[in-house]
């Protein structure tokens, strides 16, 4: 059986980083579907979500045995699906799997749905590409159907993953930005084309929506707390704005919130509709326009810190600190 390098968790209980090993002798190379692409990797970036399915005690135990966890891939196609046209062996590509993977983006080679990916610009590094992945996808999502020049967004979360992503189309997209961080991370921000700021830690981030006297189009949640910001958006969202929910924890406290939210909306009759992001639609035309807003400078990367492969667990515990400034990387393999 052939073997590659990659990560393996293995269920039990703690934290999911205690819970990785690289096995000396590798892992199985995975096989790919007649849709899918073998792609051999060079960078990931990590997320949230890998961590929070793994860390759910007895249902993690149930449904996710022993998996490679990870999403985000930049690498060269080695293999290629029987249904696959579009991309050949040595293309240079970049993309994310979808949610909780069994052979993930931690390992030297991954097997991806053709349509999760698109080509790399030439000569635009890997670790860059990579830290676009799931969280670009996600923010064009969220922005891109609801807006227009001229439209007032306010971001909840700015200099995360998702937050430093969701500035830069939002104002690709023409939108006037407002969004919210802690002081430290203000500048980030405003560098990253923010035209306001708002320090959540000087007061109740509702409360300093409601005295600014902003009336926005469109609200996106990429954190998910203060957990009554919905419920509270009369006093800043308009009648039919919208309001995108991206992060929530993954926990009894985040279902409830969800469901809280969802009733919420629906017993307003379309009045300022909340929507839980839904990334799966047209993925290829989006990483590819992505990829452009790259090569054409109007979206740079922002890494918070890199890890070589073998440091994985302590990318994870930077991951965990909810502090991160952008992405944090990990290399797998030279570009
Ligand atoms: N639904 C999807 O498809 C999808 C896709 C990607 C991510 N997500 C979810 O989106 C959420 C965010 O992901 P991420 O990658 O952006 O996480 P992240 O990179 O870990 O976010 C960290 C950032 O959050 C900021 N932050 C923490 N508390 C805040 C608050 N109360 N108000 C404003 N900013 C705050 C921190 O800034 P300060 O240090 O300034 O506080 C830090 O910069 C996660 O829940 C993740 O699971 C969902």
């Amino acid at each position: 059986m052939a073997t590659m390098k990659g990560w393996l968790f293995q269920a039990s209980s703690g934290p999911m980083e205690k819970n990785l090993t690289q096995p000396s002798s590798g892992i199985p190379r995975p096989k790919i579907k007649g849709s899918e692409i073998l792609v051999e990797n060079f960078s990931t970036a990590l997320n949230a979500i890998d961590y929070k399915v793994l860390e759910l005690g007895f249902i993690t135990n149930l449904v996710f045995k022993s998996v490679t966890p990870g999403l985000d891939v930049c690498g060269r196609v080695v293999e290629v699906g029987s249904k696959v046209t579009n991309y050949h062996v040595d293309d240079i590509v970049y993309g994310a799997l979808p949610p909780a993977p069994t052979n993930g983006a931690l390992a030297q080679f991954v097997p991806i749905p053709a349509a999760s990916v698109a080509l790399v610009p030439k000569g635009l590094p890997s670790d860059d590409m990579v830290s676009v992945g799931v969280v670009g996808l996600t923010v064009y999502a969220a922005l891109k159907p609801y807006v227009k020049p001229g439209s007032k967004v306010f971001i909840n979360g700015g200099s995360g993953g998702t937050g430093v992503m969701a500035i830069q189309v939002a104002k690709i997209l023409g939108a006037d930005v407002t969004t919210s961080s802690s002081t430290a991370n203000l500048e980030l921000c405003k560098s990253l084309g923010a035209d306001t700021t708002l320090d959540y830690t000087s007061a109740p981030i509702a409360q300093q929506l409601k005295d600014s006297g902003a009336i926005f189009d469109l609200v996106v949640d990429n954190v998910g707390t203060p957990a009554n910001l919905y419920r509270a958006s009369s006093t800043f969202l308009q009648p039919q704005g919208k309001y995108v929910q991206i992060g929530l924890a993954v926990s009894f406290a985040g279902f409830r919130q969800f469901i809280t939210n969802k009733i919420t909306s629906l017993l307003a009759w379309g009045k300022r509709e909340w929507i839980f992001v839904d990334a799966s639609a047209n993925q290829h035309e989006a990483y590819d326009q992505l990829a452009a807003w790259m090569r054409e400078g109007k979206i740079r990367a922002v890494i918070d810190s890199k890890f070589e492969f073998s440091e994985v667990p302590k990318a994870y515990e930077r991951l965990k600190t909810g502090r991160a400034q952008g992405r944090v990387v990990v290399h797998v393999q030279e570009y």
